[in-house]
């Protein structure tokens, strides 16, 4: 018996990994975190398949199923959105399966993030205007953040930013960010990245605030950065006719030239 953590992706049934589509069709138990994953990803699940929505659960609760399921030798998915690497929650319950000797195995998903940039077909990253992305929040009930994660220290250094489970405070990080940024920064606020009611509102840090107009909530994320509406952007060395490279030597002089790796 396995417990299969599985990063089920932004919630488009088929932005899964072929890996967990075979782990979720070949687990006789599913436990989803139901608050982020649609019912159309458990389409996956074998017919009789015993499915529990843990999103009213407590850990006590979803290690007791595991549990179970352990003692009547029975594979569990465990699916989280996105990947399992970002606020999966996936750390405590692997404590405690570690604690109990209960197997599992761990399988990455499409991040919301990822999902996000393609809904706006747009590169997060791009020459000499971001070279990094920020994967960050701000503070929640359940969740304080380290003191020196600010959104200004971040915003210090005019990376990209994808802001999660910050939807409701968007009128706070639009101030918080302006001082950096400045008003006409272009935002993203991408609500349900890749499911059927997708909804993208594109405005300035200026403006995005009476935009969404507190029309979305929860499943959004927010991306703000200078590489949002980026036209003149230089073309990056890797694919410039002339650039010297490992896979493309100029010429016989080239410390490339005989590379065979
Ligand atoms: C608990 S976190 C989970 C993040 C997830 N593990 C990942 O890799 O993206 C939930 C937050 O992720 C973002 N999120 C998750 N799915 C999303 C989607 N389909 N579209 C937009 N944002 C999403 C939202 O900011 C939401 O509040």
């Amino acid at each position: 018996m396995t417990v299969h953590f599985i990063g089920a992706g932004p919630g488009a049934p088929d932005l899964l990994t072929l890996r967990g589509r075979d782990l979720i069709a070949a687990s006789p138990v599913c436990l989803y975190a139901g608050s982020l994953i649609p019912q159309a990803v458990l389409g996956h699940c074998p017919p009789g398949a015993r499915i529990v929505n843990t999103a009213s659960m407590d850990l006590d609760a979803i290690v007791a199923e595991i549990s179970a399921a352990h003692s009547a030798g029975h594979d569990v998915a465990r699916l989280h959105s996105g990947d399992l690497s970002v606020w999966s929650a996936m750390g405590e319950q692997l404590r405690r399966l570690r604690a109990l000797d209960i197997p599992f195995t761990v399988t990455p998903g499409v991040p919301a993030f990822a999902a996000a940039a393609a809904a706006l077909e747009t590169e997060l990253t791009l020459p000499a205007l971001a070279q990094s992305l920020v994967l960050t929040r701000t503070p929640g009930r359940a969740s304080t953040m380290p003191p020196a994660e600010s959104l200004a220290n971040f915003a210090a250094t005019g990376a990209t930013l994808a802001i999660h489970l910050s939807i409701h405070n968007l009128d706070q990080l639009t101030r918080d960010l302006t001082p950096f940024y400045d008003a006409d920064c272009p935002v993203a606020v991408v609500w349900r990245a890749s499911w059927p009611d997708q909804r993208i509102v594109q405005a300035t840090l200026g403006t995005i605030g009476a935009a969404v107009a507190g029309s979305m909530e929860r499943t959004a994320i927010i991306l703000v950065g200078r590489v949002l509406d980026a036209e003149g952007f230089g073309e990056s060395s890797l694919y410039a006719k002339g650039y010297d490279r490992r896979f493309r030597p100029q010429n016989a002089d080239s410390p490339y030239a005989n590379s065979s790796e």
